[in-house]
C-alpha cells in the first residue's frame, strides 16, 4: 500500500500565520504538524509516501524531511497547482499509486489512542485487499465535516459534506483507505457547489458499492483537525498533556525503529542535532530501552 499525505491547503483559516508558511509545517506543540499523519501513515506499515504541497513549496518540506531514508522509508514531493479539492489527490498521485492500494491522511489531522496501530494495520489490509475503510469519530458539533449516518445495525447509510442538518454526530476524520479502484472513482468526481471535488463524493461511490467499511473510534481516541487558531491550540495542549505520561505521540523516529527500519546508530545519530530539547532526550531514551531489550 502506498501513502499519500495532502500537505496543499493555503491554511486561509489560520491567516496571518500561513501567510509565509504552510500549515502543515506550523508546530504542534513540540513538532511540526506534518508529524503526526506521517506517524499514522508509518505505523499504517507504509513506506511510500508522497507529500502534496502547495505551489512553489516543496523545499521547506524536503528541508525538514528530505527523501525519507533517516526513517527507512521514501518520500516524494509534488505539487498542487490548484486547489481542487481532496479527491484531487488521486489524480495528482495516480502515477505514484501505480497498481497498488493508497492510504491517504490529510495533514493537518492528528490522531492517537490506545492500539491504534493494529486498527491501522487492520485498515491497510481493507476488505481482502478491496473496497476502503475510513473511520468514523463523535463530536458534538459535526457540521464542518463529512458526516456519516448509520442504521440500526450500526451499518453506514450515508455521508454528507458539511450537512446543515446532520443525520448523526460521527465526522469522517481525514484518514482514508482504498484499494485501486478511487482513482478511477476520482476521476469520475464531479465538483461539488464550493467547486471541491470532494471525498466525501468518493466514499458515497464505494458506499454505494457496498464496499464502504466505517470503523468508529471511541472516546478513548483523540481526533483533531488543526486547521482553526482554536483547533491548533487545543491539540498543542491535549498533546502536551498525553506526552506527560511519558509516551510521544507522532515521533516518526520511534516508530521507524520499532519497525526496525532504522537502527539504533540511525536513531542515535539524528537524536545528537536534536539534544537541547524534550523530543531529543526522548529518543535517547527510546534507544536506550531498545538497546536494553536486544
Ligand atoms: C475535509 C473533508 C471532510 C472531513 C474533514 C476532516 O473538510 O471534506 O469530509 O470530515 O476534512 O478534517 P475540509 O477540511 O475541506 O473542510
Amino acid at each position: 500500500m502506498k501513502g499519500i499525505i495532502l500537505a496543499a491547503g493555503k491554511g486561509t483559516r489560520l491567516y496571518p500565520i500561513t501567510l509565509p508558511i504552510c500549515k502543515p509545517l506550523l508546530p504542534v506543540y513540540d513538532k511540526p504538524m506534518i508529524y503526526y499523519p506521517l506517524s499514522v501513515l508509518m505505523q499504517a506499515g507504509i513506506r511510500d509516501i508522497l507529500v502534496i504541497v502547495p505551489p512553489d513549496d516543496v523545499q521547506p518540506f524536503q528541508d525538514l524531511l528530505g527523501d525519507g531514508s533517516q526513517l527507512g522509508i521514501r518520500i516524494e514531493y509534488k505539487e498542487q497547482k490548484v486547489q481542487r479539492g481532496i479527491a484531487d489527490a488521486f489524480l495528482i498521485g495516480a502515477d505514484f499509486i501505480g497498481d497498488d492500494s493508497v492510504c491517504l491522511a490529510l495533514g493537518d489531522n492528528i490522531f492517537y489512542g490506545p492500539v491504534f496501530n493494529r486498527k491501522l494495520k487492520t485498515a491497510a489490509k481493507l476488505d481482502n485487499g478491496k473496497g476502503a475503510t475510513i473511520f468514523g469519530y463523535y463530536v458534538p458539533d459535526p457540521r464542518a465535516f463529512g458526516v456519516v449516518e448509520f442504521d440500526q445495525d450500526g451499518k453506514a447509510i450515508s455521508i454528507e459534506e458539511k450537512p446543515k442538518h446532520p443525520k448523526s454526530n460521527y465526522i469522517v476524520p481525514g484518514l482514508y483507505f482504498y484499494d485501486n479502484r478511487v482513482v478511477d472513482i476520482a476521476r469520475q468526481v464531479k465538483p461539488s457547489v464550493r467547486g471541491e471535488l470532494e471525498i466525501t463524493s468518493v466514499n458515497n461511490a464505494y458506499l454505494e458499492r457496498g464496499e464502504l467499511n466505517v470503523v468508529t473510534l471511541g472516546d478513548e481516541y483523540s481526533w483533531f483537525d488543526a486547521g482553526t487558531a482554536d483547533s491548533l491550540y487545543d491539540a498543542a495542549g491535549e498533546i502536551r498533556k498525553a506526552q506527560r505520561s511519558g509516551k510521544m505521540i507522532g515521533c516518526i523516529e520511534e516508530v521507524a525503529l520499532k519497525k526496525r527500519w532504522i537502527t539504533i546508530d540511525n536513531l542515535l545519530e539524528q537524536a545528537k542535532s536534536l539534544e537541547k530539547t524534550q523530543y531529543g532526550q526522548y529518543l535517547f531514551g527510546i534507544a536506550a530501552e531498545q538497546e536494553d531489550a536486544e
